[in-house]
């Protein structure tokens, strides 16, 4: 009896032993908001990949308000996640649940937008400055800038929430491409507005974009002033740039207005001919690469050269390009993005993402 009372034990330990270290591992994922189209699609590839691979997850959409994202990370840590993934409101405002974070020895993964703290382990995202450069160099492609011959041409720009650290990305990379052409004359931007702090839009808000663009068409289009091109940095911006012109431009010429993301209102738009492009970055793919770092960090090593080998889809592994604080470096994994325009609308549509109705417009598979 006793001698099956101790087998009995040592079933046990042996059994709790394998559970503690086949206990699925828990990942809690907090995206901002889901008033903004993409971080829907983002938290859904996110939970379904990990998911999948035998994670348990926790995910969390914080409405665009910092202190509920503190909160809603916070709550993360006390369910004992073994890894956060952050796509922050606010880059500088998560120094609390950052060292907490850090405390409890939980790696974070910064998700497409950086986080202003050292505790940040690795940063996913898509090469933001280029987003921006692709944005410019398409506006100077399509209105001929290197080969301007004495024409002049009006721009205005939009750029997106100070509080985001890719923001500031984006538009330094659209407007150093253009910049030469502001400083010899071949564009101008008649409201003068070409500092980012100017052209910012808290939140990324359609609402905000629409009130300011519909202000400078007011102020300095009404006359008949014709405008060539509005760089706008992301979809959401454009789509409140492209009503502003709907209902407040003078002018009969098709304005070229740029986007990120390809969300569908937008892509409806394009097929319109009322937004020109977008840049495409595709969210799916991020998903893939974070799910990858994730296992490789959870296994207890990331070797960022040969991971990205290993990657179905293009990625760049840089260790020279973000940091957290001054001279703190931040590993990162960076993506590539790719300009959509109506002629190569099925590019999405081979991406398994979308399908094309009969009416010509894309929808969300
Ligand atoms: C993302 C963009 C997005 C914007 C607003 C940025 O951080 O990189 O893809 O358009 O946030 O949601």
């Amino acid at each position: 009896m006793k001698k099956f009372l101790l087998f009995v034990l040592a079933l046990t330990i042996v059994f709790s032993a394998y559970t503690v270290a086949f206990a699925a591992k828990k990942i809690g994922i907090s995206m901002p908001t889901q008033s903004l189209e993409r971080w829907n699609r983002d938290g859904e590839y996110l939970k379904a990949q990990f998911d999948q691979a035998g994670y348990e997850t926790q995910l969390t959409y914080s409405d665009n308000k910092n202190d509920q994202q503190v909160n809603d990370i916070d709550n993360m840590i006390s369910w004992g996640a073994d890894l956060l993934i952050v796509a922050a409101i606010d880059g500088d405002g998560l120094n609390t649940a950052m060292d907490r974070a850090a405390e409890a020895g939980i790696p974070v993964i910064a998700y497409d937008r950086l986080i202003g703290n050292d505790a940040v382990t690795y940063y996913i995202s898509f090469d933001n400055y280029t987003v921006g450069v692709l944005q410019g160099k398409f506006i100077e492609a399509a209105l001929g800038l290197k080969n301007a011959d004495g024409k002049v041409f009006n721009i205005e720009f939009t750029a997106g929430d100070p509080a985001d650290n890719n923001a500031g990305y984006f538009f330094r990379g659209g407007f150093d491409t253009l910049k030469p052409y502001i400083d010899s004359g071949v564009l101008k931007v008649i409201s003068g507005q070409t500092a980012f702090q100017q052209v910012a839009t808290a939140q990324w808000s359609t609402d905000t974009a629409l009130a300011r663009a519909q202000n400078i068409l007011g102020s300095y289009y009404a006359d008949g002033t014709i405008l060539h091109a509005w760089l706008a940095n992301n979809d959401s911006t454009a789509a409140g740039v492209t009503q502003a012109l709907d209902s407040d431009y003078a002018g009969d010429n098709a304005v070229i207005v740029t986007g990120q993301d390809g969300d569908i209102a937008n892509l409806a738009n394009i097929v319109d001919g009322k937004q020109t492009m977008t840049v495409y970055k595709n969210v799916a793919n991020e998903a893939v690469v974070t799910l990858e770092v994730s296992k490789a960090l959870l296994n207890g090593e990331v070797k960022g050269e040969e991971l990205v080998k290993s990657f179905p889809v293009e990625c760049a592994y840089d260790t020279t390009s973000y940091f957290t604080s001054p001279g703190h470096y931040t590993p990162s994994f960076l993506l590539v993005p790719t300009v959509v325009t109506k002629d190569n609308l099925d590019y999405l549509v081979d991406t398994g993402l979308y399908v094309k109705g009969e009416d010509g417009y894309l929808k969300a598979k």
